[in-house]
């Protein structure tokens, strides 16, 4: 089932100032913030020879990332995507297996316009997970 690691996302207090920090100390190549409305943040990608790093902001009120800040004012990492060749698929195999698949279980459209979902970091050994079709 699990695929290519995808990204690598890290929740920041500020989204300039940590694309700044990436693109001018590292040297890496940075997308423009994408607003997500839907998912509640921000994001800025970050293209590495083999995976991607996705650096997240809270966008309005209601941002699911606003509590991890709260608890880690500095910012740090919040999940990590792996790819699957059928999102829907596996969010079924694993929900039938009592995995807990966050939201309605259905899948959403995730930051590359791909179907993901997300799995409760309490099944997965304290790490947040996002699966994205490959
Ligand atoms: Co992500």
């Amino acid at each position: 089932m699990i695929g290519r690691l995808n990204h690598v996302a890290i929740a920041v207090p500020d989204l300039d100032a940590a694309t700044a920090r990436y693109r001018d100390r590292l040297g890496a190549r940075v997308s423009e913030p994408v607003p997500l409305a839907e998912h509640g943040v921000t994001t800025v990608f970050i293209e590495l020879p083999n995976t991607k790093i996705e650096l997240l902001e809270p966008l309005g009120a209601e941002s699911p990332i606003a509590a991890f800040l709260e608890r880690n004012p500095d910012g740090g990492i919040h999940h990590l995507c792996y790819e699957v060749d059928d999102v829907a698929a596996a969010s079924a195999a694993l929900a039938e297996s009592g995995i807990r698949v966050l939201g309605s279980g259905e899948p959403k459209r995730g930051a590359h316009d791909k179907p993901v979902v997300f799995l409760h970091p309490k099944d997965f050994f304290g790490t947040l997970i996002e699966l994205e079709q490959a």
